[in-house]
């Protein structure tokens, strides 16, 4: 399969997933990805539909809420047909805080929502807490190495 390409997208309102979606960025160019890092509100979901695979860093805000610059697309997301991620492979990595009731919860809608508009989870979701370097960094290791093997 050629067009070995990672759409790394996220969501965020004080940099931290930013700054993950960067680390992400450079693991995939290791492995020779045309890495394409957008904030959730510089694309649209047919970037995303063409993409084919993306991989989500989304922090939550407010009481389980999307951080800002999420809203407009995981809305438009929600309200797209059944079947509007056929073919996109996908993994989340939501950042949050076990202090708030609502745990990683816009992580958490990001994958199941992904999962019911027919996107395919190429590996399960981690929930991090306020010490995440460590754990964010092994995940995103492991995660860009099963998009990798779409290609091996
Ligand atoms: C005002 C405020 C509200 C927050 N609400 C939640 C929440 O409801 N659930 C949660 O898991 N984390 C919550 N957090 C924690 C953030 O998600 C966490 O600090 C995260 O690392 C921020 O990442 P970002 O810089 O990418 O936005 C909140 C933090 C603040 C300051």
């Amino acid at each position: 399969m050629s067009d070995k390409k990672i759409l790394i997208l996220y969501g965020t309102e004080t940099g931290n997933s930013e700054l993950l979606a960067m680390d992400a960025e450079n693991l995939a160019k290791e492995l020779d990805f045309e890495v394409t890092v957008n904030g959730m509100d510089e694309i649209t979901l047919s970037d995303m539909q063409d993409a084919g695979n993306v991989l989500i860093v989304c922090s939550t805000w407010g009481d389980g809420e999307q951080p800002d610059n999420a809203i407009d697309l995981y809305e438009s997301l929600e309200g797209s047909d059944d079947g509007s991620m056929s073919g996109v492979g996908f993994a989340v990595l939501a950042l949050g805080d076990t202090a708030f009731d609502l745990f990683c919860e816009a992580g958490i809608q990001w994958d199941n929502t992904l999962e019911n508009k027919g996107g395919n989870r190429l590996n399960e979701r981690i929930d991090c807490d306020v010490d995440y370097e460590d754990e964010a960094e092994e995940w995103l290791e492991e995660t860009i190495g099963i998009f990798n093997k779409k290609w091996e």
